[in-house]
């Protein structure tokens, strides 16, 4: 937790509602493509090395804070730990992920380990570590929520529309349950461990989670979804909750759990606000397609998402979804500055 004064704490306060000097930003993907340093080095290590490697994973992670960023976020993968579960996977270049065999069948899915993370994963938590003794701002930990990791175990890879994840859904429903079970019980020791190593808040990204309907998550995900959330809040630091597409099912997803609720740039941020209730703290919603224009128009988005926050306790800016690599850097950094200015109080 932050305990030294020289440390920039306004985005664990806005996680809690408490007041703050200025509205925070960090920003989903903060670390990648868009930024030279982090290209350099991808010339020489894959993006598992950079996983893989604490020492790289920290220089990696440390990089967008010199944009003015309000919080890191550290550098891994929602996939990272399907390996040691038992599905091994590449990054194939231009493809993204591709897991070499694809679940089809129930005794796959019995066969899925639930691992010791401080065991399998033990660069994430040395990565951790090693942040912990750096940051003057609060490290973000992660993982994959169980609907977004179960579609990629199913489909192999990215898909348009989820057909096989939706027809084990739909059609063996107990399979279904126990993969679900398998992967939030990893999903939510992973994250444990996280908290344990260091990190000062986690986020659960179940990005394709907005896909379903609202009856159908409440049957077929809420209930993991919960178990992982419920746990990780009751030690004691700020959970965010995070999907897109998830404007009909907002609601559903704070029920499940949640400190913070990470908004997409479909959904108006103060129409969001209103149905997830103003007892929680919110994270969003510019459209990332926002900053590649000029950094006059990245602005003028960004102070629309600061109009609908209206100034209320407990908003994170932030984007809907990951910035895109072909960001422009120095739109970024027009938009950091600019909440920051403002916002100041
Ligand atoms: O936010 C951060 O800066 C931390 C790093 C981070 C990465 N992946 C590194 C990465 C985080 C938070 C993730 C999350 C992630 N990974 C998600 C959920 C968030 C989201 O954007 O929806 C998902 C679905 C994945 C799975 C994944 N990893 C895909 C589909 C891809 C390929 C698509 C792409 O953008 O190229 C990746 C690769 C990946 N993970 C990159 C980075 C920086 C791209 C990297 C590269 O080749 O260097």
């Amino acid at each position: 937790m932050n305990d030294r004064n020289d440390r920039n704490d306004r985005f664990l306060r806005a996680c809690r509602r408490e007041p703050v000097d200025a509205t925070p930003v960090w920003f989903m993907r903060q670390a990648g493509r868009y930024m030279p340093e982090y290209r350099k080095l991808r010339e020489k290590h894959s993006l598992i090395d950079l996983c893989k490697n604490p020492e790289l994973a920290l220089e990696v992670t440390l990089q967008p804070l010199a944009l003015g960023v309000d919080a890191a976020i550290l550098f891994a993968d929602i996939l990272l730990p399907l390996d040691p579960m038992g599905a091994s996977f590449e990054f194939a270049k231009g493809e993204g992920p591709v897991i070499h065999e694809p679940i089809a069948s129930r005794a796959q899915i019995d066969r899925l380990r639930v691992i010791d993370p401080d065991e399998s994963l033990g660069y994430v938590m040395a990565a951790i570590r090693l942040l912990k003794k750096e940051l003057k701002v609060p490290l973000i930990g992660f993982a994959g929520g169980p609907f977004t990791l179960a579609s990629y175990l199913v489909e192999g890879g990215k898909s348009p529309n989820f057909a096989k994840t939706k027809k084990l859904m739909f059609g063996a429903p107990s399979d279904w349950h126990a993969l679900m079970e398998k992967l939030s019980e990893v999903v939510r020791l992973y994250l444990r461990a996280q908290v344990v190593a260091g990190a000062d808040a986690v986020q659960l990204f179940d990005s394709w989670v907005g896909d379903l309907a609202p009856a159908d998550y409440v049957e077929y995900v809420q209930p993991h979804a919960r178990r992982i959330l419920r746990d990780l809040e009751a030690t004691g630091v700020p959970v965010i909750h995070f999907g897109t597409g998830t404007a009909t099912m907002l609601g559903e997803m704070r029920d499940a759990g949640g400190t913070v609720l990470g908004v997409d740039w479909c959904t108006p941020l103060d129409w969001a606000w209103e149905r997830v209730g103003y007892d929680r703290a919110v994270q969003g919603n510019m459209d990332p397609c926002a900053l590649l224009a000029t950094a006059g128009t990245a602005v003028k988005h960004a102070q629309r998402v600061l109009d609908a926050a209206a100034g209320r306790r407990g908003h994170i800016f932030n984007l809907g979804h990951g910035i895109l690599p072909e960001t422009p850097v120095d739109h970024v950094r027009a938009v950091v500055d600019h909440v920051h200015a403002a916002t100041a109080r």
